[in-house]
């Protein structure tokens, strides 16, 4: 990979404590990047942040839920006095709910998928694009789901849901045509997580992207050697 420079750079990762998350953060922070993370439970924080202390900038935290805007606002207020510029936006927030038919279904599994996975990039990206604009620079990098494509039977819901992910980003895209920031989304389908070996412990571990692998390309995504890369949807699939 040709090296990549973000030591200049302020990058906020929404979910940087999860699977994913982690390591992109943790990804950034190696390449010089000053890191900043959401997350919504202190001990989760508290673990990232003692094993992220080499880096350059080491990473900060903001506990906000990204479904709420006003916490979202306030936090994005406090990272430009702080910092004065915000240049990358990763969105690793999202879940999983399944093994349920549409007509099995109950309002709330609805409402929480909606949530994770669409709400969340709309409420984070409405607050940070304005931002970007001013500045002339930016980068946003969505995760979505291959099950965003559809097809998927019994997880409907987190299908619906992350297909409205894609058209959402893939729409703001567009809009920001003739903006210098660039706008998006990955598409993992299985990838290697504690929870997901918990759940398949049957399963063969060593065909899964490893959560490094997919950081190295949002990574990449966000880099100036990307900037012809916009409004793409880039699968992460492995050989799964
Ligand atoms: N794992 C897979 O195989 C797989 C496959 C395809 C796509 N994906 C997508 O990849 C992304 C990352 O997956 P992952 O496995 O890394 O998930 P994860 O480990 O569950 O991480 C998601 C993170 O988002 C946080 N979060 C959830 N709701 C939030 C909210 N309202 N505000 C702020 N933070 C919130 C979670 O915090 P809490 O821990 O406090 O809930 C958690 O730290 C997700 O979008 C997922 O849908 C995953």
């Amino acid at each position: 990979m040709p090296e990549l420079h973000f030591e200049d750079k302020v990058a906020l990762i929404a979910g940087g404590t999860g699977a994913l998350g982690r390591a992109v953060s943790a990804a950034f922070a190696r390449e010089g990047a000053r890191v900043i993370v959401t997350y919504r439970r202190q001990p989760e924080f508290d673990g990232f942040a003692s094993q992220s202390k080499g880096s350059a900038h080491g990473v900060t935290g903001v506990m906000v839920d990204a479904t709420d805007a006003v916490g979202v606002a306030r936090m994005i207020e406090s990272i430009l006095a702080n910092t004065g510029a915000l240049d990358i936006l990763v969105n690793t927030i999202g879940g999983y709910h399944g093994d349920k038919r549409i007509w099995e279904e109950d309002l709330a599994s609805y409402e929480q998928m909606m949530s994770l996975n669409l709400k969340a990039g709309f409420v984070l990206a409405r607050a940070v694009i304005p931002v970007m604009i001013r500045q002339s620079r930016g980068w946003m990098v969505n995760v979505a789901s291959r099950a965003g494509y559809g097809q998927s039977p019994g997880a409907a819901l987190y299908a619906a849901s992350k297909a409205g992910a894609l058209a959402l980003f893939d729409s703001l895209a567009a809009e920001l045509k003739s903006y210098p920031i660039c706008v998006n989304s990955v598409v993992p389908s299985i990838f290697d997580t504690p929870a997901n070996r918990q759940a398949m412990p049957a399963a063969d571990y060593a065909s899964w992207p490893k959560p490094e692998e997919i950081a190295d390309v949002i990574l990449f995504l966000c880099s100036q050697q990307a900037r012809i890369i916009h409004g793409a949807a880039i699968p992460v699939y492995g050989r799964t």
